[in-house]
């Protein structure tokens, strides 16, 4: 089972997905958790670090393209697969919907192509389940304001953030088997609630199975 959190920054996927980490283990099942982009180890590492690198910011948006792809191949190979085929449950704080939705939506790269890399770079891998938590652009920015450490990604302009929630919504019209949108906007029990709901219907997080 592979379950991928996606969301705009500071909507809560991280906290989310080690809470549900925690629930998919309290059910006795073992669990990887992994991140996008940087999950692959010292390679993945350092491509995250040129990504985040202030100079990137004039860099022209397919250059990023390429360099989460190239962490998503790594990271797959190293990580992912073979954990799957292993048996374990994986769960990525993100994966290619953000390439699709960041790049394609965001930063306005050509669609049809980042959709065909991003998917082409996850090597046949699709997530079972995604999680596209939803919140308001401006309550994602509120949270990010509380936070120590922002990157140069986290301080975007609020348009750009606009765009992504429309895109990571579009993308949940497009695949509604797979992607379940999660109202975030509230507190964190809350929001761990409706996710938990979730995991124990398709995944019977809930007891038995
Ligand atoms: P990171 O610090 O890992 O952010 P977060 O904790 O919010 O996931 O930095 C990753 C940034 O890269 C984040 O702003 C989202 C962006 N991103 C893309 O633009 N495309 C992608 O394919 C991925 C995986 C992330």
């Amino acid at each position: 089972m592979f379950i991928s959190f996606e969301g705009i920054d500071g909507c809560g996927k991280s906290t989310h997905a080690r809470l549900l980490k925690e629930r998919i283990e309290a059910a006795g099942k073992e669990v990887v958790l992994t991140h996008e982009p940087g999950g692959g180890g010292k390679i993945g590492e350092s491509i995250r670090n040129t990504i985040l690198l202030e100079e990137m910011k004039s860099a022209d948006p397919l250059a990023e393209v390429f360099l989460f792809c190239a962490d998503r191949v790594h990271h797959v190979r190293k990580v992912v697969k073979p954990a799957l085929d292993g048996g374990k449950t994986v769960i990525s704080d993100r994966f290619f919907d953000s390439t699709i939705v960041y790049q394609g939506c965001g930063r306005g790269v050509d669609f049809e192509f980042v959709e065909r890399a991003a998917r082409m770079s996850a090597l046949g891998v699709e997530p079972d389940l995604t999680f596209f938590l939803d919140a308001p652009v401006e309550v994602c920015a509120g949270r990010l304001e509380g936070r120590q450490a922002v990157n140069r990604m986290d301080k975007e302009a609020e348009d750009f953030y606009k765009r992504l929630r429309k895109g990571f919504l579009s993308e949940a019209k497009k695949h509604p088997a797979r992607i379940q949108v999660v109202d975030a906007s509230g507190e964190i029990e809350e929001t761990a609630g409706k996710i938990g709901a979730i995991a124990d219907e398709k995944i019977g997080t809930g007891g038995g199975d």
